[in-house]
């Protein structure tokens, strides 16, 4: 199909920016949004409509809530981001999600995090390796998930800010562990106009169950990944498409008593054991 002169206009507007990736990626996101325009023989009150959508999203957008982010997320635009931008050979990233907070308390290796909440315990364990399979030291674990309510302390002022969240440093031999709780599914925030659009669109508003966590050690390049319990709901329907098939893990019952009596488990628990490999910065 012939490029219209408009297009062919547009896109050469860019052509002459002072970062050439900024002309690069200007130009192709003007080629592709035309294309996607013209194929779909937009209508004035449909592309008025999106505007309104926009306008919308930035009128409850603030430093706490970012309905761009979640329009992304629920887009898949953040996924793909994310897969694109990965470094070959190191252990799949996923979203970060909006609950990460930058203040998560630096805690002991073998922290118990679960205090008297409510959850089925679990003690998540394994090593930060490299490529080749060999400890890296050095390596910092930053971890958060949600509590047994599916809530996050920033949706839930009756949680301590720091439930349910932490960094440890590794040891020598890069293994780490905690004891924690299994996570549980969560919806997206539905309340603005991105939960219109997935309630118009029929479309899942749940996420499966997983724990975040961000992989980094000196000399490689950071990881930002989740961990997700197999069969847990929504594994094959996540509603912003973070799911990778190796950050799939058994939630496996464990009546291991050394770790019964660290922890003071009367009842068999949750073990996970992964292992993350990190790819070193050129
Ligand atoms: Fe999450």
């Amino acid at each position: 199909m012939t490029t219209h002169p408009v297009t062919q206009a547009a896109m050469s507007s860019f052509a002459s920016a002072s970062d050439p990736r900024l002309a690069q990626v200007m130009t192709l996101l003007v080629k592709h949004l035309h294309a996607f325009v013209t194929e779909s023989k937009l209508t004035k009150e449909e592309w008025m409509k999106g505007l309104e959508f926009l306008t919308q999203s930035a009128a409850i957008t603030d430093s706490e809530r970012n309905e761009f982010s979640l329009l992304s997320d629920i887009l898949g635009i953040s996924s793909i981001v994310d897969v694109v931008s990965q470094p070959v050979g190191g252990t799949s990233s996923s979203v970060l999600g909006p609950f990460h907070s930058h203040d998560s308390r630096l805690q002991p290796n073998g922290i118990d995090l679960t205090g008297d909440q409510a959850g089925d315990r679990t003690w998540l364990h394994g090593c930060v390796l490299d490529q080749q399979g060999q400890a890296i030291e050095n390596a910092e674990i930053d971890f958060w998930q949600n509590a047994d309510n599916g809530l996050y302390p920033a949706q839930d002022s009756a949680q301590d800010p720091h439930n349910l969240r932490c960094k440890i440093k590794c040891e020598a031999d890069g293994s780490f562990n905690l004891l924690t709780i299994r996570p549980h599914p969560y919806t997206v925030p539905t309340d603005g106009p991105v939960g219109a659009l997935l309630a118009a669109s029929q479309r899942s508003i749940w996420r499966p169950a997983h724990y975040h966590l961000i992989v980094s050690a000196p000399g490689y390049i950071g990881l930002v990944t989740e961990l997700f319990p197999q069969n847990s709901e929504y594994i094959d329907n996540d509603t912003v498409f973070g799911v990778r098939e190796g950050l799939i893990v058994p939630f496996v019952k464990s009546s291991n008593t050394e770790i019964a009596q660290r922890y003071g488990l009367d009842h068999p628990f949750y073990e996970v054991r992964f292992d993350f490999k990190l790819v070193k910065q050129a």
